[in-house]
């Protein structure tokens, strides 16, 4: 339905054609517009592991931390529908991989990915200022790996975080020492009253649940993906423990998400503390919901 609309709507800003040029625009735009529904219906959600059929349906069908950069960044205009006199909205896959507006030859994600960048026609418009290098890089970066659909665990309907506290690993970690120690404890907070422990750039715990007990063996081959201030995108895989643990430098502040079988969470906000355990204990500090829950 969108597409026939764009279609009828398109020719008549283009006041300088003729009357056969319209006509001959007219089935084009309408062959493309549909040509792009259709790639978007047939992209199935559990094509990138299998594990996510059935939450789909319900999500934009963008990976989260895209779909989180979309809403804090563009839906303000970019709304369904849009508003604001901007052109379409940029709220679902299908918006995403449908060609731009005013520029057929492009998807509306690629002249995005170009809009953010041009200081003379700049998206958000000025006086906003452009968005984060974080947020730039998360859009670059889906787009540079050829705009693979997703979906975010959290749009299931039910909250993931309604999950008693329990043990899921049934096993406790009694290291004293060595990065399988003290899985869910945070790290950094002990190790700076020990003068012999490192400071880590970025430690923490994966756990499968989203309220499990400190020292409790987390999940391991977890992947934490962080990219912090310059872009620079760092990836630490959980151990049996669950911990994860780095000691290189990290520009502040990062960006967060944990990545297994195809699927992600995405922490929204930007980070200035390494250390993740502090804020994401049993049953979350600092407004976090819980454990670094496994996606
Ligand atoms: C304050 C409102 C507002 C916000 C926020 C905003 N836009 Fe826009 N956008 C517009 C308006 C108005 C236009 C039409 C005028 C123009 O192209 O400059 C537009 C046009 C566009 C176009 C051009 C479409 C075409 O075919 O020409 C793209 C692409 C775009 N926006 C992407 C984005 C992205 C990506 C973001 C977030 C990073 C964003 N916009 C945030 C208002 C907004
Ligand atoms: C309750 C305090 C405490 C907590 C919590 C803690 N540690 Fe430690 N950790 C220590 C102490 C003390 C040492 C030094 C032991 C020694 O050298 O004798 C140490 C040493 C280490 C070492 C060895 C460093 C080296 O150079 O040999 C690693 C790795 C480590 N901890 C990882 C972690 C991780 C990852 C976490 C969080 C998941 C963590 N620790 C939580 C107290 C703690
Ligand atoms: C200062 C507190 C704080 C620290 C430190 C922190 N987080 Fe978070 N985290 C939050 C909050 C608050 C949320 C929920 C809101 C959001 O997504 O921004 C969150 C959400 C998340 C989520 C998404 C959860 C979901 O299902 O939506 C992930 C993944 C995550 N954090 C990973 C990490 C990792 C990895 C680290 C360490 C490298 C870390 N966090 C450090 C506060 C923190």
């Amino acid at each position: 339905m969108d597409c026939f609309v764009k279609a009828v709507m398109e020719p008549t800003s283009d006041s300088s054609s003729s009357m056969f040029d319209t006509c001959l625009r007219f089935s084009l735009v309408f062959v493309l517009g549909c040509t792009a529904m259709e790639t978007a219906r047939t992209v199935p959600y559990d094509g990138d592991g299998g594990t996510n059929s059935g939450t789909g349906s319900s999500g934009s069908g963008l990976p989260c931390d895209v779909d989180t950069m979309l809403k804090n960044d563009c839906r303000s205009c970019h709304s369904k529908p849009p508003i604001g006199g901007a052109p379409m909205s940029l709220d679902s896959y299908s918006d995403l991989i449908a060609p731009a507006p005013t520029n057929h030859s492009l998807t509306v994600a690629a002249l995005s990915l170009m809009r953010m960048q041009d200081a003379s026609a700049p998206m958000p418009p000025s006086p906003a200022s452009l968005v984060s290098s974080g947020d730039l890089s998360i859009f670059q970066n889906w787009v540079n790996s050829g705009m693979p659909s997703g979906t975010c665990s959290t749009d299931g309907g039910t909250d993931p975080y309604g999950t008693p506290v329990v043990c899921t690993s049934n096993t406790y970690s009694t290291a004293r020492e060595g990065s399988r120690m003290a899985p869910g404890q945070a790290c950094n907070n002990c190790h700076a009253s020990s003068g012999e422990a490192p400071i880590f750039a970025l430690a923490g715990t994966a756990y499968p649940t989203a309220h499990e007990p400190d020292d409790c063996n987390g999940v391991s081959a977890m992947q934490i993906v962080i990219v912090d201030a310059n872009n620079r995108s760092i990836t630490l895989t959980s151990n049996t423990a669950g911990n994860f643990d780095y000691s290189g430098s990290v520009a502040l502040p990062y960006h967060a998400k944990i990545v297994a079988n195809g699927r992600e969470r995405a922490m929204s906000a930007a980070q200035t503390n390494g250390d993740c355990n502090s804020c994401h204990t049993e049953t979350g500090a600092s407004s976090a919901p819980g454990r670094i829950m496994a996606p």
